[in-house]
């Protein structure tokens, strides 16, 4: 099939590789012709296990192609997937001037090449180079429930047909980042949004191939396939908010999260995933998603109030470690002058450098308005945290630097705070860390887990004053 996708942020550019790598003929499409000049060029303009591979196959067999040319891209489409930016607006409801923009020009391209085609009928020149068909649009963007059918308006405002020249169908990914070509190649179910036989048709056509293990190929109307992307990553949210609050007061009754994660998730009806309590979640989709539907919710009339809770909860719980940090190390005015904490991991979860909404920066900056030196580690993220605080500096009397390794970091410190759960902080040289730590009141270093990566007894054992999320010391 030939595919164009339109935006090569993150989830266009893995559409892309993966389509093309499952043998279709992929154009992407962008903008922003530095990029399109990187990718043309052999070099990806993003981190994602396994995406190289597929990008150096598809461009070396010439199915994978990278272009500034909307034209271009659509003329031979079957398929045209909008993966574009919805970023939220300032009411917290996403953002679709992307979306329609693109949408409104992909309607005028096509009413542009069908009159070329009638003149070409009818005697006219040039426009029979580029006969196009029937064209499926479909929003892979995360959008609010009701954008297909403005998408659908935006295409027929330019004198076409819903169904007879083309068609929207809403197809939500569900890609985590790390394991997004993973989560492509093999969806646990793939959703497909449209009142149309012959798009629905197309687009399980397009898919059988990704879903050979039997996984389901769910057809529904627009409405309901928009609302499932926002319900599904709302429910993850919750799921990980309510343990978080579960482990808040298992902290105060003595129980132990772990135990209580493993206690229930055996249960069939609530399953062993997203159990994990930490310092709350980050990451641009579940805070945006979990706003926009909120918003959604209010703009119909319903206060869906458990939405709310949740955020509210999740900003507090960025902060957990910060009373429990003020209690070992703050002077008497409860600040953190001349003290310095280190703090591993910076990206909002392992395997990314992606920073948004990410809990590490949000303890960062709490720490340096205390007046704290803070000296970073992470694997992947420094280079977009440095960007991160360039634009948005940090504002307080303490300070920020880095450490090129976990351990540099650590020397000389007054306290240690994971923030992210990267493989290597999980074994570690305990001896190490604990030598190159300063002791901490009552002798033993300093150590504050916001993943619960240690074992507490280990911990002890190990001689740290070790505190976690939800579990006794
Ligand atoms: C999430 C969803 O998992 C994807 O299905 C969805 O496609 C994507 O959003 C999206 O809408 O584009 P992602 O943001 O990459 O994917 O990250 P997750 O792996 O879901 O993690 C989100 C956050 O939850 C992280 O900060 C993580 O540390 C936190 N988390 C996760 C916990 O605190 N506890 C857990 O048990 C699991």
């Amino acid at each position: 099939m030939h595919i164009a996708v339109v935006g090569t942020g993150y989830v266009g550019l893995v559409s892309g590789v993966c389509f093309a790598e499952m043998g279709n003929q992929v154009t992407c499409v962008d903008i922003d012709a530095r990029k399109v000049e990187s990718l043309r060029d052999g070099r990806l303009t993003i981190y994602e296990p396994g995406l190289e591979v597929y990008f150096d196959r598809g461009r070396r067999e010439n199915r994978l192609r990278f272009t500034t040319d909307l034209a271009e891209a659509l003329a031979p489409a079957d398929v045209v997937f909008l993966a574009l930016p919805t970023p939220p607006g300032e009411d917290g409801s996403a953002d679709l001037r992307y979306v329609l923009g693109v949408a409104d020009d992909v309607g005028r391209l096509l009413a542009e090449a069908r009159r070329g085609l009638a003149g070409a009928e009818a005697g006219g020149d040039g426009a029979a180079s580029r006969p196009w068909g029937y064209k499926v649009i479909v929003d892979k963007s995360t959008v609010p429930v009701g954008t297909s059918a403005r998408v659908t308006a935006a295409i027929e405002a330019h004198g076409l047909e819903a169904g007879e020249d083309f068609d929207v169908v809403s197809n939500p990914e569900f890609l985590r980042e790390g394991a997004a070509v993973d989560d492509f190649m093999k969806p646990e179910r793939v959703v497909v949004g449209t009142d149309s036989e012959r798009a629905a048709e197309l687009m399980t056509r397009l898919y059988e191939p990704f879903v050979r293990s039997g996984n389901p190929i769910l057809v529904m109307d627009e409405a309901s396939a928009e609302m499932t992307k926002y319900a599904a990553n709302a429910m993850l949210a919750t799921k990980i908010t309510f343990m978080n609050e579960v482990a808040n007061l298992c902290d105060r009754v003595g129980a132990d999260v772990d135990k209580v994660r493993r206690g229930i998730g055996t249960d069939s009806r609530i399953g062993p995933k997203f159990l994990y309590a930490g310092i709350g979640f980050g990451g641009s989709c579940f805070p945006k998603d979990v706003q926009a539907l909120h918003r959604t919710a209010g703009q119909n009339g319903y206060d869906f109030r458990i939405l709310q809770a949740v955020l509210d909860v999740n900003e507090d719980q960025k902060r957990a470690l910060v009373p429990p940090v003020l209690d070992a190390l703050a002077d008497d005015a409860g600040r953190l002058d001349g003290k310095t904490i280190t703090v591993w991991g910076l990206a909002f979860k392992p395997h990314t450098d992606d920073v948004r909404e990410a809990p590490a920066h949000v303890l960062i900056r709490e720490f340096v308005g205390l007046g704290a030196d803070v000296v970073a580690f992470d694997p992947e993220a420094v280079e977009t945290t440095r960007a991160t605080f360039e634009r948005e500096p940090l504002e307080g009397s303490g300070s920020l630097s880095y450490a090129e390794t976990a351990y540099d970091a650590a020397a000389g410190a007054d306290a240690l705070v994971v923030a992210t759960e990267w493989p290597e902080f999980r074994r570690p040289d305990l001896a190490r860390v604990r030598r190159s730590l300063k002791p901490g009141p009552n002798g033993a270093p300093l150590l504050f887990d916001g993943r619960n990566v240690f074992e507490p007894g280990e911990m002890a054992e190990a001689g740290f004053a070790y505190r976690s999320i939800g579990r006794p010391a």
